[in-house]
């Protein structure tokens, strides 16, 4: 018996990296997992992600494993898109219990998105990838959370969206994430009432594998050890934050609500 037994959970950005994490987590704990993603094949970008991969998609894996899961192509900033997913997901499973609403991520260089020179492409691009898809997701599921009376929803801040960069690089990421982070707040009072709760996580340096080839290389010429800023003196894993996400979607969580966790291993931003 999984504790998840009969419930219907939701991943966006669920093809790879933390989102595929979730997903397989879920569904080790028994729930039916609806996979979207922009691309349900977004792996095949990244050597780490594809070396991981122990089928042909994350549905795939999970039917390997023993559990139910289908895979529905989407971008999250097409609200049509999104919504067209929840029934989607309603008519192949008959109901919808948890959304994590990961998809996301931040575009272009700190160097070029500096708090007072921010590119507004840039800044569209990733307010749109982040919150808005948020919003849209949570809005397509909700209808459906309110007539169960019951649902367990996880949006994806990040530490970036709690406190700034050093040099103000980044600013329309941690903006967008910052926003996520607060819209949550509203989101658990609106359907607290419901019986739904709204959580937060805010994962800090996560080593999936865009971060591994994107943002690690950036910090080959630096002399300092990314590690010494953080308390536990390590990177965080995908299953860190999975641990989380599985606290906020299972009764261990069942009277928290409203709240942002910060997954980072107590990491100090001062480089
Ligand atoms: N990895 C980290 O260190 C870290 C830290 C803080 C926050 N986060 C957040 O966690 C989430 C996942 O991060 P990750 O490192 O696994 O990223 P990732 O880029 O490896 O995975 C993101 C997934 O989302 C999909 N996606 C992107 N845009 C989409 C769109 N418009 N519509 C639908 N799907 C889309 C991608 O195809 C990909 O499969 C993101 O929201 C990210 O901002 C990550």
């Amino acid at each position: 018996m999984g504790k998840l037994d009969g419930k219907v959970a939701i991943v966006t950005g669920g093809a790879r990296g933390l989102g595929r994490a979730y997903a397989r987590r879920l569904a080790s704990l028994g729930a039916k997992i609806v996979i979207t993603d922009i691309d349900l094949k977004s792996y095949t970008e990244f050597d780490a992600e594809a070396k991981a991969m122990t089928a042909e998609t994350t549905m795939a894996e999970i039917i390997a494993g023993g559990g139910e899961s289908i895979g529905i192509e989407m971008d999250v900033t097409n609200e049509a898109a999104v919504n067209a997913m929840a029934e989607q997901a309603m008519k192949a499973f008959g109901r919808i219990d948890i959304l994590v609403a990961n998809a996301g991520g931040g575009r272009g260089r700190p160097v070029d998105t500096k708090a007072s020179t921010l590119d507004s492409s840039l800044l569209h691009l990733v307010t749109s990838m982040n919150l808005y898809g948020t919003v849209y997701s949570v809005n397509a599921v909700a209808p459906f959370m309110k007539e169960q009376r019951s649902g367990k929803i996880v949006t994806v801040s990040s530490i970036a969206g709690l406190g700034p960069s050093p040099d103000g690089g980044y600013a329309h990421y941690g903006a967008a994430k910052a926003a996520i982070a607060h819209y949550t707040k509203y989101l658990a009072q609106d359907l607290g009432p419901f019986g739904i709760n709204a959580n937060c996580i805010a994962p800090g340096i996560i080593t999936t594998g865009r971060i591994v080839a994107t943002v690690m290389p950036n910090q080959a010429g630096s002399n300092r050890d990314r590690t010494e800023s953080i308390a536990l003196r390590r990177l965080g894993g995908v299953e860190d934050c999975a641990k989380v996400v599985e606290f906020f979607c299972t009764d261990l969580s069942d009277y928290v609500t409203g709240q942002v966790i910060a997954i980072d291993g107590g990491i100090i931003r001062s480089n």
